[in-house]
C-alpha cells in the first residue's frame, strides 16, 4: 500500500527520500513522486506513474531539484487510475503547499464541492488533492501552516497518515496522523517521518510512532509533537533492533526466497527467548495472571495469511483448551454484530500489525468488552500498541508481499500460546507436553532439513507450472495449511486455485476434476490420513495428477507417483502445519520463478493493506 518517507535535514532531501522509498516498494505501488523546497523557498515536484526507476530517470533527466525539507510517497492507486496527475504530491491552487497522504478521506466529495464553490478549480481524481487545496484555502486567510493542518483536521473524515511541506517555511515539515501508520525519525541535524520503519533503518535506529489524531512539527533540529488539542506531547522514543541488511536481499533473487530459508532462524527467535527450564514462559501474561480466567469463547480475528493461521489454531485452541474457538476474517467480523463480552478473548494475528480491517476488527471487540491479545511482527505497530496484551513473532523484516517467515512464526507463536494456556488450565497431561517441548526445540532443525533438498520442489514445479487451476486438499490441520498453499500458489504465480476440506469434495467441487487436473493433497495430520487417501484415490480414479505431501511415517499410505510424493519430517501433531508448509511456499515460489512473475511484488497487491 502506500508509502511515506518526509525529510528535515541540512543535506540534499532528494537522495534520503528516494533511497527511503526504494526500500518501501516491498509494498506495492504504481506511482511515486517527491517534492522539496529549496532554502529560497521554491517548491519543486516531480511524480510519475510507474516504478520508482521512472521517478528517477525523470529527475536525471530534468532540471535537478533541490531541497533539505521533503516528502515523498509511492502510491497504491485508490481513488483515480494510476497516473502522473494522480501521483502524490499534491499541492493546492497556489502552488506553496504539498501533501502525501496515506488513507482514504471518507468526505472528500463534500469538502470539493464546497471548494469548488469557492472557485477552486481540481486537477486530479484523488482524495488526496482535496486536502492540499483545503490547506490552500485556510492558508489565504491565516499564513500559520500549523494552524491550517488543525482546521483541515477537523474537517475531514476518514483515515490519514499526512506528510506536508510549504514554500514559505523551508525548513519546516508537518506530519499528522489518524489511522494510518506513521512513524518519527530522529536523526544528528535530520529528522524524518515515514509510514514504515524500513525506510528509515540506514538513517536512524530511534522512532516514536505517532497516535489518532498528533501533529508533528519537525525541523532538522527539532521534534515537537501536539495533541487533538494543540498540546505539546512527549513521546517515547525506540530503539529499532532491525539491521539493515535484514531488509536487503543478501545475494538471493527474491525477498521470498530469502525469508523462506530464513525460517528456521525465524522460528528460533520466537521460540527460544520463551523456552525456561523445559516451560514455556510468557512474561508477558505471567505479569496478568487473571488474564486468562474466565475466558468462555475465544475468537481468532485475522486476514489473508495470517487468518489461516488462526484456521489452524481454531482447531488447535478448542482441541487443548475446550473453550469454543473461531477464526474470523477481520472484515466479517467488524460487521457480523459478534457475540462478544468481557469472558470472550480475541485474538488478532498481523504480521505488518497495521492491516486495517484487522485493527477494525479488534477495536469492535475491545468496544464489546473482549480482552485482547495480539500476535504480531512490526514492534510498534498500532495493532501491537492497541491490545491489551502483544506477543511478538520476532521474526525480523518481512519484504515479499507473500507472507513466508512471519507465517511461520505466526503459527508457532499461537500453538505455543495454547499449549501454555492448556497447562494453566491442567489440561494438557505432563507426558504430552514434555514431547511437545521436545519436537518444539526440534524444530528449526526440522525446517531447516526440509529446505536443504529444494530440487525436487524445483523440478515439480517445472512439470506444472502451465496449469491454470489448481486444488489443494487435507482434512483438519491439513486443511487449514491447504488454504494458506493455495493463497501463496496463487497470489505469486497468478494461477488460480481452491482449496478445500477434502471431505466436502464430493459435495460439488469433484465435478471440476478431469483427466490431468493437478490436485495438493495434504496428508501430514496423522489421525485422519487413511480418510484423505480415500480422497487421493477418488480424485485420482478420476484422472487427477496428485501431488501429495506426508510425514514420513504417512507417506507410503498415498499412492502417488514417486516423483510428486514430498515428504516432511515428523513431529508433534501440533507442530506438523510448521513443516507441511515449507514445500507448499517452495512449490508456490518456483513455480511462479518458472512462469515469470513478478515474485516479490505481485499485481495489485500490497504488502500491508491499511484501506478497507
Ligand atoms: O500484515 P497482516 O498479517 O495483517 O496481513 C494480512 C494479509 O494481508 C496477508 O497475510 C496477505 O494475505 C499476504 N499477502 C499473504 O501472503
Amino acid at each position: 500500500m502506500c508509502g511515506i518517507v518526509g525529510f528535515a535535514g541540512k543535506t540534499d532531501a532528494v537522495s534520503v527520500l528516494l533511497d527511503g522509498l526504494e526500500k518501501l516498494e516491498y509494498r506495492g505501488y504504481d506511482s511515486a513522486g517527491v517534492a522539496v523546497v529549496s532554502q529560497d523557498g521554491r517548491l519543486q515536484i516531480k511524480k510519475s506513474k510507474g516504478r520508482l526507476a521512472v521517478l528517477r530517470e525523470q529527475l536525471s533527466k530534468s532540471e535537478p531539484i533541490e531541497g533539505n525539507i521533503g516528502i515523498s510517497h509511492t502510491r497504491w492507486a485508490t481513488h483515480g487510475e494510476p497516473n502522473d496527475i494522480n501521483a502524490h504530491p499534491h499541492t493546492g491552487e497556489n502552488g506553496k503547499i504539498a501533501v502525501v497522504h496515506n488513507g482514504i478521506i471518507e468526505n472528500y466529495l463534500e469538502i470539493k464541492q464546497f471548494l469548488i464553490n469557492e472557485g477552486v478549480t481540481f486537477y486530479s481524481d484523488t482524495d488526496t488533492e482535496v486536502i492540499a487545496q483545503l490547506l490552500d484555502y485556510y492558508y489565504k486567510q491565516n499564513s500559520d501552516i500549523t494552524e491550517c493542518v488543525y482546521k483541515v483536521l477537523n474537517r475531514i473524515r476518514g483515515a490519514y497518515a499526512l506528510g506536508i511541506i510549504c514554500s514559505d517555511c523551508p525548513d519546516k515539515l508537518i506530519a499528522a496522523r489518524k489511522d494510518a501508520p506513521l512513524l518519527i525519525g530522529y536523526g544528528e541535524n535530520s529528522n524524518f517521518i515515514a509510514s514504515d520503519v524500513t525506510a528509515l533503518l540506514a538513517y536512524t535506529r530511534t522512532v516514536s510512532y505517532m497516535d489518532d489524531n498528533e501533529v508533528a512539527v519537525i525541523t532538522p533540529d527539532s521534534v515537537t509533537v501536539y495533541d487533538a488539542d494543540k498540546n505539546v506531547i512527549e513521546k517515547e522514543k525506540h530503539t529499532v533492533e532491525w539491521d539493515v541488511s535484514a531488509a536487503e536481499k543478501g545475494g538471493y533473487r527474491h525477498f521470498m526466497l530469502k525469508e523462506i530459508t530464513e525460517q528456521p532462524e525465524a522460528i528460533a527467535k520466537t521460540v527460544n527467548p520463551r523456552m525456561k527450564d523445559g516451560r514455556i514462559c510468557f512474561e508477558e501474561l505471567a505479569e496478568n495472571p487473571d488474564f486468562l480466567k474466565d475466558v468462555s469463547k475465544i475468537y481468532i480475528i485475522a486476514c489473508g495469511s495470517a487468518y489461516h493461521v488462526g484456521m489452524v489454531g481454531k482447531y488447535t485452541l478448542e482441541k487443548l483448551l475446550k473453550i469454543p474457538t473461531e477464526a474470523c476474517l477481520a472484515s466479517e467480523f467488524r460487521y457480523c454484530d459478534p457475540l462478544v463480552d468481557e469472558n470472550t478473548l480475541a485474538i488478532v494475528i498481523s504480521q505488518s500489525g497495521e492491516t486495517l480491517d484487522s485493527m477494525a476488527a479488534m477495536r469492535e471487540a475491545k468496544k464489546r468488552g473482549a480482552k485482547v491479545i495480539s500476535l504480531v511482527n512490526v514492534i510498534g505497530s498500532s495493532i501491537a500498541r492497541e491490545s491489551d496484551i502483544v506477543l511478538y513473532t520476532w521474526a525480523g523484516p518481512e519484504i515479499a508481499v507473500a507472507t513466508t517467515k512471519a507465517y511461520s512464526t505466526q503459527l508457532v507463536l499461537l500453538t505455543m500460546f495454547a499449549v501454555y494456556y492448556s497447562d494453566i488450565l491442567g489440561i494438557i497431561t505432563e507426558s504430552e507436553y514434555v514431547s511437545f517441548m521436545r519436537e518444539l526445540e526440534l524444530l528449526p532443525s526440522k525446517v531447516s532439513e526440509i529446505l536443504k533438498d529444494t530440487e525436487k520442489y524445483q523440478e515439480a514445479a517445472a512439470r506444472f507450472f502451465n496449469h491454470d487451476s489448481v486444488f489443494f486438499i487435507g482434512r483438519n490441520l491439513d486443511y487449514a495449511l491447504g488454504l494458506e498453499g493455495s493463497l501463496k500458489l496463487k497470489e505469486i504465480s497468478y494461477i488460480h486455485s481452491e482449496s478445500y476440506a477434502a471431505g466436502e469434495l464430493k459435495h460439488g467441487t469433484i465435478s471440476l476434476i478431469e483427466p490431468g487436473t493437478l490436485v495438493v493433497s495434504l496428508a501430514t495430520y496423522a489421525p485422519l490420513i487413511e480418510k484423505t487417501a480415500s480422497n487421493v484415490v477418488e480424485v485420482q480414479s478420476r484422472g487427477a495428477e496428485v501431488l501429495t505431501i506426508a510425514t514420513q511415517s504417512n507417506a507410503e499410505k498415498l499412492k502417488t507417483k514417486k516423483e510428486n510424493s514430498f515428504t516432511v519430517p515428523d513431529t508433534d501433531p501440533l507442530l506438523q502445519p510448521n513443516l507441511g508448509v515449507i514445500p507448499l511456499q517452495l512449490f508456490a515460489y518456483y513455480v511462479a520463478l518458472n512462469r515469470g512473475c513478478d515474485i516479490d511484488k505481485p499485481r495489485n497487491l500490497a504488502k500491508s493493506v491499511t484501506v478497507e
